[in-house]
């Protein structure tokens, strides 16, 4: 692949048009998550960064994506793959400048992609000047209350002021020099802010600002539920915790009050013209809760990740679809859908694994933790449904969040040594304590093979800080250039038709094309468990574009149309009518009636 410099970048007609002022337009986007570190690395010391970004942006241009989501590029001491960020306001040295930040504003903008920023407003890194503050002024400081601090249990304060332990294992309180303890729900270097504090509410909105100015066009939103606390003198147990209900008023998780937050930043939001949106990552116990992080008046959207933690099953995928269409409806968000991110095994993986390998949300854990194991998989069959599903996932209404590496249908990297891991949530744990999804995180982050060959497939000059397996070569960006039927035109092609064919928020599945009967009030926001169609799922957007996706194992008829874009090849003869041609098993199409 010749790569193209950012100088080379046009601005396109139709792209300037998409730039224009236009309020909606996070509504229906499909977003590319980048991860700095492992997209493409200019400065050739085997760490991604942003000039690599934006030497890239035309092959983001021409993939199709709406906007590019960069989760954190913030100075940290990478304890946890920069999530512990040391300075809201800066660029990481090892991944660039903030004048390389504009760059490649700049040259997202003028290739027609907004660019949204990842924000980490539950903890700072374990660096940030407040918490060394916090260090130094000792107990009973000013510089203290921006944290949660507690003396500890037992005669001399020796025990943790509770027994929690954090999210990546461990302890969930360290204690400090002077004898106090600090919370952290993640890495022991991700001290836990207070958000009481006004200050702390402040420097976040100067914090908004300052990216907003720079012309940032949206938000992701780290741990969005978990902002809000209420830490009286007597903490309750990690059993009492786990035992309370998360209703609006749990210690720790979706406290109501976390609302009152957001509608502060939504005030800032509405400041700039368009307003910069914001997305949530709120792992909560419903699709209502779900729905007040995606309210207009908070933050506008919310990741829902019922597709990513379901089977790849037809009544599954009816049902989730049904009930967040609706949700959306009611509450004036839009419905996002992912597959994969930087946190999960990679979809292709995982599908090729048995159903239900492992808990919901972390399939595919105990398969890495076996060091993937080749009898344990199906690959083929695993990208077969990944490709089926993607292609479902883009004829949706609503936002489509992709993650790097996914439009070449890159598998999970199961071969990582212990020694080269930088999870902390494998440092964190031994061999004892360690369950399987410690092990997980590190194998959908590993560097993305842009060529088939070369000093790390083309990743940059200087080795790829995470092993890359030679299986990636045939996976590169170069090699599936090449291949008309690879999992990167496919994704190329649905993008640039779901620009063209994008409609209404709606959809209406079709069951009398899925075979079976219609059933009565069957559309999409009446029909929710009334499917009919077995194994296949039909649905038809505005303006005659349907998809049609077959989850079993048997080929069914085609239904009719003309046939857009397949993520397998259909049956039937080659040069068959359409309408004599089949949908085989896990194969999705998209037809215009
Ligand atoms: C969620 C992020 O997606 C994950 O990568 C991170 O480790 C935690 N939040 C803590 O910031």
């Amino acid at each position: 692949m010749t790569s193209q410099s950012a100088t080379d970048i046009r601005p396109l007609d139709e792209s300037a048009e998409l730039l224009v002022d236009d309020p909606t337009w996070w509504r229906q986007a499909a977003v590319y998550q980048i991860y700095p570190r492992s997209f493409a690395d200019a400065s050739g010391d085997g760490i991604g960064d942003l000039r690599g970004i934006t030497s890239r942006v035309p092959y983001l241009r021409d993939l199709g994506v709406d906007a590019v989501w960069l989760s954190p590029f913030y100075p940290s001491a990478l304890a946890d793959g920069g999530y512990d960020v040391d300075d809201y306001r800066d660029v990481d040295p090892r991944i660039g400048t903030l004048e390389d930040f504009d760059e490649l504003s700049a040259a997202l903008h003028a290739a027609g992609l907004r660019l949204i920023v990842d924000l980490v407003p539950n903890h700072t890194g374990s660096g940030h000047a407040w918490f060394q503050e916090a260090l130094a002024a000792g107990r009973g400081s000013r510089a203290r209350e921006r944290y949660i601090f507690r003396e500890g249990r037992g005669e001399h304060g020796e025990l943790p002021p509770a027994d929690w332990e954090s999210i990546f294992g461990g302890p969930a309180w360290t204690r400090v020099e002077d004898g106090q303890w600090y919370l952290h729900l993640f890495a022991t270097e991700q001290p836990d802010l207070n958000w009481a504090d006004r200050e702390v509410r402040e420097d976040f909105l100067t914090t908004l600002r300052f990216w907003s100015d720079r012309g940032v066009d949206g938000f992701r939103v780290d741990v969005a539920h978990a902002l809000a606390k209420d830490l009286g003198e007597d903490l309750p147990s990690a059993a009492e915790l786990e035992a309370m209900p998360q209703d609006g008023d749990h210690p720790l998780w979706d406290r109501d009050e976390v609302h009152e937050i957001y509608a502060e930043w939504r005030r800032v939001f509405e400041e700039y013209s368009p307003p910069r949106t914001a997305v949530a990552e709120a792992w909560v116990g419903s699709a209502e809760r779900r729905a007040r992080y995606a309210s207009p008046q908070g933050l506008g959207q919310a990741f829902n990740f019922d597709l990513l933690e379901a089977d790849f099953d037809a009544a599954d995928y009816r049902r989730i679809v049904t009930e967040n269409l609706a949700q959306s409806a009611r509450t004036g968000s839009s419905s996002t859908w992912v597959f994969s991110n930087h946190d999960v095994v990679r979809h292709a993986t995982r599908y090729g694994l048995p159903p239900r390998a492992g808990r919901p949300g972390k399939q595919g854990a105990d398969w890495v933790a076996a060091g993937g194991p080749d009898d344990g998989i199906d690959r083929e069959l695993g990208l077969r449904r990944a490709r089926a599903a993607t292609l479902f996932e883009l004829a949706l209404p609503g936002s489509a969040y992709l993650y790097q590496g996914e439009e070449l249908g890159l598998h999970e990297v199961a071969e990582i040594p212990d020694e080269q891991r930088q999870d902390p949530a494998f440092l964190r744990t031994t061999p004892e304590t360690r369950s399987a999804d410690g092990l997980g995180r590190d194998g959908c982050r590993v560097p993305l093979p842009w060529t088939r060959g070369g000093a790390s497939f083309g990743f940059g000059e200087g080795g790829a800080h995470l092993p890359q397996p030679s299986w990636f070569a045939d996976f590169s960006v170069e090699a599936e250039s090449e291949d008309p039927t690879s999992t990167l035109e496919m994704y190329r092609r649905a993008l640039h038709l779901r620009r063209e064919l994008q409609g209404a928020e709606t959809l209406t599945w079709d069951d009398v094309l899925a075979g079976g009967e219609v059933p009565a009030g069957g559309d999409v926001l009446s029909g929710g468990d009334a499917l009919s169609g077995g194994d296949v799922l039909v649905f038809e957007r505005e303006g005659g574009w349907v998809c049609a996706t077959n989850f079993g194992d048997a080929e069914v008829p085609l239904p009719s149309g003309e046939v857009l874009v397949a993520s397998g090849e259909l049956g039937g003869a080659d040069d068959a009518a359409d309408a004599a041609r089949t949908l085989p098993g896990a194969t999705t199409v998209w037809l215009r009636r």
